[in-house]
């Protein structure tokens, strides 16, 4: 399928040259991160990749680096499948299922299912709260739960992602403790299907391909509420769209997000294979700063920290939101 979205010539030929000069400063830090060694499959990359894209309303695009290589979504997976369920059930629904509070913990904690009766997840961006939210979406078998956050993805990037069978397998036989999370959401009645199918459509999605610019522009139409600017369509409601916002800002990198809320300001989602999307709103500001009509942005570094985000790609993205002002507070 066509891509969406034109490689247009950046406007401002300032801005990236500054991006292209940041991203080579930043690539050596990816030395103090470790590619993910619990998938197998994403410890051989090369770590030392680091590659951006910025896509603002009107089109204006800026990308360095190794901004098209292709990489998977991992946790990134987790803001679109609470897209398709909301859109699908509605937000009160899926609420029903996952709760909307941050823990402080990391992404594959088990501790606070059993410490708080009856054993809600705490939100849909830990591991426990993804897993059982990839179970209610629409569909009567793991294929079609797929093709729920495929066909989303092909709406807000306009081309079809490619599942990466190999990232897939690698961590479908090492998922010991997604199955044991999984096991307990069954027990307590949180997980209405078998452990395996939602485990399936979990791993799946976590495994779907994209580059920087397909984040970059999904954060960008979550940053317009839910507008695709280039389509010229409201293809998400604008309250599914700020609820996504919310829980990226508040539990979007686990136990740094306060962290990061506090250093860089700007509603993000981490994945363990090094994808940063982050979604950045319109600002009002006099000076005359780049994208002040907000912008999405999509980074991709494969060395990761202990929070499971990538070194580099976090530096960058500080590097960004304090040179251009992008903090949300
Ligand atoms: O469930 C897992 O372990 C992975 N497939 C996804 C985890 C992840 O990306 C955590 N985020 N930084």
């Amino acid at each position: 399928m066509e891509r969406m979205v034109q490689t247009s010539i950046p406007k401002d030929n300032q801005s990236i040259h500054i991006i292209d000069e940041w991203v080579t400063n930043y690539r050596p830090f990816s030395k103090e991160g470790k590619n993910a060694s619990y998938i197998p499959a994403l410890e051989k990359v090369n770590s030392s990749q680091l590659g951006i894209t910025l896509i603002g309303p009107d089109g204006t695009n800026f990308k360095s680096g190794d901004w098209d290589i292709p990489f998977t979504l991992q946790s990134i997976s987790k803001v679109i499948s609470f897209i398709a369920a909301c859109m699908h059930h509605g937000i009160p629904y899926v609420l029903d299922k996952v709760d909307l509070e941050p823990t402080g913990d990391p992404f594959y904690s088990i501790i606070r299912l059993e410490m708080h009766k009856p054993g809600k997840p705490f939100n849909p961006m830990i591991n426990a709260g993804a897993i059982t939210v990839s179970s209610i979406l629409p569909g009567d078998n793991s294929t079609k739960k797929l093709e729920s956050i495929r066909s989303l993805m092909e709406k807000m990037v306009g081309k079809r992602p490619r599942l990466n069978e190999e990232v897939f397998l690698s961590e479908w036989q090492t998922a010991n403790r997604n199955r044991a999370l999984a096991y307990y959401l069954k027990e307590t009645g949180y997980l209405e299907i078998e452990v395996e199918e939602a485990l399936e459509v979990y791993l799946k999605q976590c495994s779907l391909e994209v580059t920087t610019e397909d984040i970059a522009l999904i954060g960008l139409i979550l940053a317009q509420d839910g507008y695709h600017p280039i389509r010229n369509e409201q293809i998400l409601p604008k309250e599914v769209a700020r609820l996504a916002k919310s829980l990226m800002l508040t539990c979007g990198v686990y136990n740094a997000s306060g962290k990061f809320a506090a250093s860089i300001g700007i509603p993000a989602k981490t994945g363990v294979s090094g994808g940063i999307m982050a979604a950045v709103p319109p600002r009002v500001r006099n000076e005359n700063l780049p994208l002040l009509q907000g912008c999405g942005i999509g980074i991709y570094g494969p060395a990761i920290d202990e929070y499971g985000s990538s070194v580099a790609g976090v530096m960058l993205l500080k590097q960004i939101a304090d040179s251009w002002d992008l903090s949300i507070f």
